[in-house]
């Protein structure tokens, strides 16, 4: 059943459907997950790493070229000590354990936010492993770690005003493609579908600038419980959307204006 569907999700029963070359995931859920299982919150970020191997599994499976996990916010610090000292060791093992998994897929890995926030050990764990799966071809996996949207739009801003004063660029050369390039996100395509579980609405400071025109996913389910069936489900919900990016739908030639 399952595997019927990822058929019909990437074409190869002969549909034409588009897989999205880039999502991204506000990863949302973990505490009221395990705080209704009367277990620490902790638990929740625990069983939330499980779902991220499964997502990366099957991203890379799916054919996707980028796909970005959105694991700490800047705000995210604001949380009790122990929480963060948790979710950042989850963070440690992550990273070295899944070495050899997402290098036999070959998955590349890349970072965006404020990584110098991060504690010396784990960035230095997050650096390692970005060089080990630096040649790898396939699947990009981009994490948001102590990422903030707006920080990242401020920073943009500073270098350009930056190069500005130095004179290596003019005020007339600020273009959105041209902002694009002083982003976290430079090179990587804005994401095509933005998936949120637990049943939020929000975006909460997540990639502002990329997602002009990316199609949104709200599901309910909350992150421990998220299964391949569940991207399955969101990139089939994107394929019956029709993008138009302010133009008009493509009308039968028929039709009068
Ligand atoms: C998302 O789950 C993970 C992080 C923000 C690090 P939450 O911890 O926000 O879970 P809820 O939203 O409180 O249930
Ligand atoms: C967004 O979730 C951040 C991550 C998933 C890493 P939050 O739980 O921090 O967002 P709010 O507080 O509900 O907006
Ligand atoms: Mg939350």
């Amino acid at each position: 059943m399952l595997n019927d569907m990822s058929k019909a999700i990437s074409g190869e029963n002969g549909s034409r459907n588009v897989i999205p070359q880039h999502v991204a995931i506000i990863m949302d859920g973990n505490g009221r997950w395990a705080q209704e299982r009367r277990k620490p919150r902790l638990w929740g970020h625990k069983k939330g790493v499980e779902s991220v191997r499964e997502t990366v599994r099957s991203a890379a499976e799916l054919g996707l070229k980028v796909l970005t996990l959105y694991a700490f916010s800047e705000e995210n610090w604001g949380r009790p000590d122990d929480e963060v000292a948790g979710i950042l060791s989850l963070l440690n093992t992550f990273i070295v354990r899944e070495r050899n998994e997402l290098d036999a897929n070959n998955v590349r890995l890349t970072t965006i936010g404020c990584l110098q926030h991060l504690p010396e050990k784990t960035s230095k764990k997050v650096r390692e492993t970005i060089d080990i799966l630096q040649n790898n071809t396939g699947l990009i996996l981009n994490i948001a770690l102590s990422y903030g949207a707006k920080s990242e739009i401020c920073y943009a801003m500073q270098n350009i005003g930056r190069d500005i004063a130095a004179g290596k660029v003019k005020i007339e050369d600020i273009t959105p493609n041209f902002v694009d390039q002083y982003l976290w996100t430079k090179g990587l395509p804005d994401p095509d579908l933005l998936i949120r579980t637990s049943g939020e609405q929000r975006i909460s400071n997540f990639l502002l600038w990329q997602i002009a025109y990316s199609e949104l996913y709200f599901t309910p389910v909350y992150w421990p419980d998220f299964r391949k069936e569940h991207l399955l489900a969101a990139i089939q919900s994107f394929q019956n959307r029709q993008r138009r990016y302010g133009l008009l739908p493509e009308a039968p030639s028929s039709m009068p204006l």
